[in-house]
């Protein structure tokens, strides 16, 4: 995969495009992007779907491959969209419905691909993954296979420019809590943690000053770059309870997928922080965060995720979200529904545990003390 990073680097999308002899273009574009793509004054033969809604189910991919005839799909947008990007280029030419590729290795992918965030977040336009709602599923299906890869992934900070405050804080969170769980998953590796310690020096600081002001071009691009790290490293390592508990308490509020995962990760991270005394303080450290012994700090690391929400004015407890204690039997549940997630995590994730992790992320309880 070849990867551009650059300010503006969007504008030159049509070298890349040659570079892969794309034939004819259908652009999936996030709605807001769709004039930004109408003013590049493109010499090449292409279309614009912009009709992607936020976390899609699997059918859209069908409808775009129904309606337009392409040997390249280009993913202008936020996660969802590149995800939906990446399926269609896997599945056109196809004759099966892009729902019955669930469960199965996926067919090698025949259409050129080309991907550009316009978050910095969820490093989609990285990963071998794309993450769908699906008919009849009680959590997200996660589609994990090389041929969704990119020919090429366009990181270009600028496109971040127009993000909203809300959207810069969600998606912020989604790249945060991506290098803390790979750097924390039980197939973490000296090469992902390289990656993963960068992007989790850089995102506590670039994070509040972008979501402070989202004109900050230096902590603009400082997200994008931290983002496409975590992207890398979560790719080879995984995510873990995290996300799983943010997948298993999303259909009680439908919140976006990193205000979802960044609620209840303070307690995550106080429940995983003795399977790695160290890498928790670690992350507690980058947090601001210090206490008088390893242990202290690495217990530490949930109270400085959590005052990084409040700043980022995200909710930081289920209650807020309006969960009480009458859901946390179906969240326990769907937890275990996530079963790769739950494998990866560093401390073993035990039902009769997950009641008093659940409880306390609904009132909002975490462990301060010094004994
Ligand atoms: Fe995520």
């Amino acid at each position: 995969m070849r990867v551009v990073f650059g300010w503006g680097r969007l504008e030159r999308i049509e070298e890349e495009v040659e570079r892969l002899k794309g034939g004819k273009v259908v652009f999936i574009a996030d709605r807001a992007v769709r004039k930004a793509v109408e003013e590049l004054n493109l010499s090449f033969d292409y279309e614009i779907f912009s009709d992607v809604e936020p976390e899609p189910e699997i059918g859209i991919v069908d409808d775009i491959i129904e309606k337009f005839s392409f040997d390249t799909v280009v993913g202008v947008g936020g996660g969802s969209t590149l995800d939906v990007a990446k399926l269609t280029a896997v599945a056109a030419g196809e004759k099966a419905k892009a729902v019955e590729l669930v469960g199965k290795k996926l067919p090698e992918r025949k259409c050129k691909l080309l991907l550009c965030p316009t978050t910095a977040g969820t490093g989609s336009e990285v990963t071998k993954l794309a993450v769908f709602k699906i008919p009849k599923r009680e959590v997200k299906y996660v589609f994990d296979d090389e041929s969704l890869y990119a020919d090429i992934a366009i990181i270009d900070p600028k496109l971040t420019l127009s993000c909203p405050p809300h959207v810069t804080a969600s998606s912020g969170i989604d790249a945060f809590c991506h290098a803390i769980e790979a750097y924390t998953s039980l197939f973490s590796n000296p090469i992902s943690d390289m990656f993963a310690e960068k992007a989790i020096a850089i995102i506590p600081k670039a994070l509040r000053e972008a979501y402070a002001n989202g004109e900050n071009v230096r902590a603009r691009t400082d997200m994008s770059f931290a983002s496409l790290l975590a992207g890398i490293a979560f790719n080879s390592a995984g995510t873990g309870l995290g996300h799983a508990l943010g997948y298993a308490h999303n259909h009680i509020h439908n919140s976006p997928h990193g205000k979802s995962v960044g609620i209840t990760m303070p307690y995550v991270l106080q429940y995983n922080a003795i399977a790695d005394l160290e890498k928790h303080a670690r992350i507690a450290r980058a947090l601001g965060e210090s206490g008088s012994s390893l242990r202290e700090t690495a217990l530490r690391a949930g109270i400085g995720f959590a005052k990084l929400l409040k700043d980022l004015g995200m909710p930081h407890k289920l209650s807020d979200v309006g969960a009480g204690e009458d859901d946390i039997e179906k969240i326990v549940d769907r937890i275990f529904l996530s079963e790769k997630h739950v494998r990866r995590n560093p401390r073993v994730v035990r039902r009769e545990e997950m009641y008093d992790v659940v409880r306390k992320s609904i009132h909002g309880i975490l462990r301060e003390e010094e004994y």
